[in-house]
């Protein structure tokens, strides 16, 4: 745990945490490898999704994962000493980006667009070494990746050049999510298609991938060699529902310490706006804010907090850095006291994001730099 002054021997100076428990990510990816018999890229993008992209990435390679998916070029430069020796794949970059400093520590970059070829494999060139490259079909989600009508002479210029060693083909499904819905069968075909295409020009991949999370844990059609899921690693299922149905197990748990507890009469007003009005009870005031990531959309929409394993709701507007809880007239609690926002057997991550009219992934993503990661071994409690 990060203290005040770096000392092992201090209290920790700030008064919130976000437990993140190796054991549950690691369950979690066991849970998605029993789901498929393809390998399995661990995606710890965005810090693994707000838990700590180091911790996250070993958690889930104890798990079974043999692959790392990353987005950023820079978050992948990071992590690669804490994983020497597990793949990398990174996926974003510009034509503005000097990738030299990935190619020399081995990360593997994906390709989206035909500008990229020239770009990684000038950089390649200029280490006088080759650059292992993962071209990407846009096979329906017109995002990354290039159109199928230009993938031939995509491949075509990617085989031109000796600097690159085309590892991968990949794709990226938009609906996923939907467990009846026919585009990811569709995307699938065209996917084939394309890696049918690569082939007869003269590329043997070592990897095709297509699935996230979605497609992992419904759609098998979509598995090829390697599948990349990120937000069920993390113990939440892509499409907002119950995780626990599908085995899976919140990673998360977020907390904070009371900073005033306090009585009030009847018909106070609370918070910016005086948008909640409360009867005589006793107020807590719990120090995470919209800067920490708690949705302000949130306010006054029937939420609550776990305090001595009893609800507490949320009231009035979720400010800056803190927000107001109505802890009952009969409360015993004091300062420093622990509230819990969410995790088991409490308000889920779900239910935040409902209130806040989002979803799960934003959630953990946005929990702050202000908010320590307290990385725990045990299983979840
Ligand atoms: C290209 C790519 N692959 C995999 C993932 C992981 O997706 P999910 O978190 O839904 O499993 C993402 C996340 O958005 C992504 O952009």
């Amino acid at each position: 745990m990060r203290t005040a002054r770096g000392s092992a021997t201090m209290a920790p100076v700030e008064p919130s945490r976000a437990v993140v428990s190796g054991a549950a990510i690691r369950h979690n990816t066991e849970v998605l490898r029993s789901r498929t018999s393809a390998q399995l890229m661990a995606v710890v993008k965005a810090d693994a999704y707000g838990h700590g992209a180091v911790h996250a990435a070993r958690a889930a390679v104890d798990g079974g994962a043999t692959w790392l998916g990353i987005a950023q070029v820079g978050e992948a430069v990071a992590l690669r000493p804490g994983l020497p020796d597990v793949p990398v794949l990174a996926w974003l970059f510009s034509p503005h980006a000097d990738v030299r400093e990935a190619i020399a520590a081995g990360i593997d970059l994906g390709l989206n667009a035909p500008w990229a070829v020239q770009h990684v494999a000038d950089a390649a060139a200029a280490l006088g070494t080759t650059a292992r490259v993962h071209l990407k079909v846009d096979t329906g989600m017109a995002r990354g990746g290039v159109r199928p009508e230009e993938w031939d002479s995509f491949v075509r210029a990617a085989l031109a050049r000796p600097e690159l060693v085309v590892v991968g083909i990949w794709s990226h499904l938009a609906r996923a999510d939907e467990r009846e819905e026919p585009t990811t069968a569709r995307q699938a075909e065209v996917f084939a298609d394309a890696v049918a295409r690569a082939e007869h020009l003269g590329i043997t991949p070592e990897v095709r991938h297509l699935a996230a999370s979605a497609g992992v844990l419904w759609h098998p059609a979509t598995h090829f060699d390697l599948v990349r899921p990120g937000i069920s690693l993390y113990g939440m299922a892509p499409d907002g529902s119950d995780p626990g149905a599908l085995g899976l197990v919140p990673a998360m748990t977020l907390e904070a310490e009371l900073t005033t507890v306090k009585r009030v009469p009847a018909g106070t007003p609370v918070s910016y706006g005086h948008t909640a009005t409360v009867g005589a009870t006793t107020l807590g005031v719990v120090p995470l804010g919209y800067a920490d990531g708690i949705p302000r959309q949130a306010s006054n929409r029937g939420l609550a907090v776990t305090v001595g394993g009893r609800p507490a709701p949320v009231v009035g507007r979720i400010c800056m850095d803190q927000f107001v809880v109505d802890l009952g007239p009969d409360a015993t609690e004091r300062a420093g006291d622990v509230v819990r926002l969410w995790g088991p057997g409490g308000t889920s991550i779900e239910d935040w994001a409902r209130a806040a009219d989002t979803i799960n992934y934003t959630i953990t993503t946005q929990v702050g730099p202000r908010v320590p990661r307290v990385h725990v071994e045990e299983p979840w409690t």
